[in-house]
């Protein structure tokens, strides 16, 4: 792949927290409208490289570059504005608010960042657009039907779900996911496995998620980063990375 092509990219990427080294050399190109997994045992760094991609750590050396753009030194909440959507491993949602005051939120936060218009209260009512935007995006998530319950009551799998539709409400052009599937029982896995596809088909997103669960990442991935110990040790394919006699052994365990 030509790597200017690549919508985000990270180059020789080390990180350590005080003497300990954690990322060491690591390198990782997404292509546009494909879905990436870093996956690894546990420790591995997974979550350290993901706060790295998504500005919440800088790394101690190396860089990320979003869309051909030198990201390094922007922090998470600038990457978020320039189209770089992520949700927390723990929901973000307001739980004494409706879902669809949840979602509205979102979307006026995003209005309010283009300086379209002033944040509005909760209070105020809403432009039928506004309404139709929050309506639509909850339905592609399978929360068409909860619009007026409160976000506390959702179960986690639905939290987890309202969270992913406020942040494609900001309307990015990658999705970042640090174990989405996490903390989900094993029909909620399905039906996220078969959203994240859907989003990805639909929208052309560009998605990155670190991943435990081998079977959801070659259901939705189309390239796999192994990390073990901080270093790349394969990267490929569903199918190269699974054939990698190295994976095997020390991911795979056989
Ligand atoms: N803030 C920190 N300070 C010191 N060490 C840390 C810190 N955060 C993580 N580590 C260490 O860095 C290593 C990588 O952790 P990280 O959370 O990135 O791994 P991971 O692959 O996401 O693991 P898991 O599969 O358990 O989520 C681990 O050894 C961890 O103990
Ligand atoms: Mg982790």
């Amino acid at each position: 792949m030509n790597s200017n092509a690549a919508i985000l990219q990270a180059r020789g990427v080390f990180k350590n927290y005080g003497d300990i080294r954690v990322l060491h050399d690591v390198a990782l190109e997404v292509a546009p409208g494909t879905t990436h997994a870093v996956i690894g045992p546990n420790g591995a760094g997974k979550t350290t490289l993901f706060k790295v991609l998504s500005g919440e750590l800088f790394a101690t050396a190396g860089t990320v570059h979003f869309e051909g753009r030198d990201v390094s030194r922007v922090p998470g909440h600038a990457r978020v504005r320039r189209g770089m959507g992520r949700t927390f491993q723990v929901a973000r949602v307001f739980g004494e608010n409706t879902v669809l005051d949840n979602m509205a939120v979102a979307i006026e936060s995003r209005e309010a960042a283009k300086g379209s218009h002033p944040l509005r209260s909760l209070s105020v009512s809403r432009s039928s657009a506004l309404l139709e935007e929050c309506r639509s995006i909850l339905a592609q998530v399978g929360l068409g039907g909860r619009l007026h319950e409160r976000a506390g009551v959702l179960a986690y799998g639905e939290r987890k779900r309202l969270e992913l539709a406020m942040t494609l409400a900001l309307k990015p052009r990658m999705l970042l996911l640090d174990e989405p599937m996490a903390g989900m029982s094993p029909g909620d896995r399905i039906a996220a496995v078969e959203l994240l596809r859907r989003i990805s088909l639909e929208l052309s997103m560009s998605i990155l998620l670190t991943e435990h669960d081998m079977s959801v990442v070659f259901a939705l991935a189309d390239r796999v980063t192994v990390l073990n110990y901080g270093k790349v040790i394969a990267s490929g394919s569903p199918e190269e990375v699974k054939a990698s006699p190295l994976v095997r052994e020390v991911y795979l365990g056989h």
